[in-house]
């Protein structure tokens, strides 16, 4: 009868293991029993940006890379975008359930009454350059809510967490709106409770001197499938930032602050942004071969595609491809979208990417929605930041709560140089160095 372990020679010794296979994984603490003397350290596994290593056990978000399938606790992607709002989402992602009328009820008025930041926050944000990238200031300033309420180091005290849960999902749209506000230097707008999430968030954005502000439904519903779209994606680099700076045990503010800065990065959630930059640089239609040509002679990547698990269409961007067409009819046609669906077009037929498996994932096509809606450039990452804000916590109190992990520390192989002494010639010329 066949059995879940792995057999291995080591030929070294000549000596045989056998490893336990659980969940098509080995335990990498097994490999070092293989040694060739007591005084071996045994070996370990060499894994780069960890291609195939699994850190964690986790309940969350279930993603099949080859057939395109994303499920947040096991609800497939486009259904919870069809018939949900980003708040029930943010809660199936926390509790492991969308949650019941009662249940949502409370779960908003949560949120609802956490929107409001400590005035101070606003002097703060005043402190920024006019020309501050958003992100920047909006990864700065959730690290700082850290030292408003340093209770949140109690990370082990249920009650506590919740409430820093409720906080950071309730004041990262309202950081996000100051951000864009100060860029504008238009006056910061309070929260309207009256609102839901995104159209609070759309208040916050774009409202003048009107009494009371009415956003789009259109374009409230288009911002709420977004975020439901970005709200989580298993262990990507900034959860796995987030997952890593938790398991320190710092407090969940400071942590989201190093998962947000993960995000920032261009091949990260900063690609949206570059997506934008490479249409507007392609120009028309008549230069994407000229681009893809230096695309495939090493001179660039086509932000927006490829991915570390998706080898096939990533299904936020398939989503996302038939919504703009929607936010268009109120705001206006993004003419950048002919570019976009013309480059995916040439891609997905050139063997250069077809071989490579480099199809659009989601940042391909969220930026051209976003700017039609009138978001500046440099405020998509931040929209990315925000929902993402419940995958991060979700997934961070996973971590916690989680009896296998412990403070992340990885091992190295080092090929520095061997152990040397100093020589008195040596350390008299440094001495002589550093005095001069
Ligand atoms: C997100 O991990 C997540 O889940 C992330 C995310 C989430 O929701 O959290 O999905 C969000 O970050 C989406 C990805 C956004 N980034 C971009 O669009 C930037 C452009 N894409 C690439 O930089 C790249 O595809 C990555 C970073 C996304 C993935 O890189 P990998 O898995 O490390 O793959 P790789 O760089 O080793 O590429 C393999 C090959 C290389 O060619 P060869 O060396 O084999 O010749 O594919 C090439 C790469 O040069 N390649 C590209 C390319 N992406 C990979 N060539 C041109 N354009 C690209 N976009």
């Amino acid at each position: 009868m066949a059995k879940d372990t792995l057999s291995v020679t080591d030929n070294r010794t000549g000596r045989q293991y056998e490893i336990p296979i659980t969940d098509g994984t080995i335990p990498a603490p097994e490999l070092r029993k293989i040694k060739t003397s007591t005084e071996d350290f045994g070996l370990m596994s060499y894994d780069p940006a960890y291609l195939n290593t699994a850190s964690c056990r986790s309940k969350i978000t279930f993603i099949d890379g080859d057939r395109g399938i994303l499920e947040y606790r096991g609800y497939p992607i486009d259904q919870l975008a069809e018939h949900c709002t980003y708040l029930d989402v943010a809660y199936l992602l926390l509790f492991g359930e969308l949650p019941s009328p009662d249940q949502k009820t409370s779960w908003t008025r949560q949120i609802t009454t956490h929107t409001i930041v400590h005035e101070n926050i606003k002097k703060f944000v005043d402190g920024f350059q006019h020309d501050a990238h958003p992100m920047g200031m909006f990864l700065s300033t959730v690290g700082a809510l850290s030292t408003f309420y340093p209770d949140a180091k109690n990370i082990f005290s249920e009650d506590i967490r919740r409430r820093q849960i409720h906080r950071l999902i309730a004041k990262v749209p309202t950081i996000a709106a100051y951000a864009y506000r100060h860029s504008i230097g238009m006056p910061y707008v309070l929260p309207d409770n009256d609102l839901s999430f995104p159209g609070n968030f759309l208040n916050m954005l774009f409202k003048m001197t009107e009494l009371k502000y009415k956003p789009s439904p259109v374009l409230e519903r288009a911002l709420d499938v977004l975020f439901i779209l970005h709200a989580d994606h298993e262990q990507n680099c900034s959860t796995s930032a987030m997952r890593a700076i938790g398991s320190s045990h710092a407090d969940p503010y400071s942590s989201l602050a190093g998962a947000a800065a993960a995000l920032y990065g261009p091949l990260h959630g900063g690609a949206n942004e570059q997506v934008l930059r490479m249409l507007a640089l392609i120009g028309s239609k008549d230069r994407i071969l000229e681009f893809i040509t230096d695309v495939k002679q090493g001179k660039g990547k086509l932000m927006g595609f490829g991915h570390r698990v998706y080898k096939n269409y990533d299904p936020r961007a398939k989503i996302l491809k038939n919504m703009a067409h929607e936010v268009f009819e109120v705001c206006g046609r993004n003419p950048l979208i002919d570019i976009a669906v013309e480059l995916e077009r040439i891609a997905l037929q050139d063997d250069y990417f077809v071989s490579r498996k480099l199809y659009p994932n989601v940042d391909f096509y969220s930026g051209l929605i976003y700017q039609a809606m009138g978001f500046p450039v440099d405020m998509f990452p931040v929209l990315f930041a925000i929902p993402r804000t419940a995958g991060w916590l979700a997934q961070w109190e996973e971590m916690l709560l989680d009896p296998e992990q412990k403070i992340t520390r990885p091992r190295q192989v080092f090929i520095g140089p061997k152990r040397r002494d100093l020589t008195i010639a040596k350390v008299s010329t440094s001495k002589a160095t550093t005095i001069v």
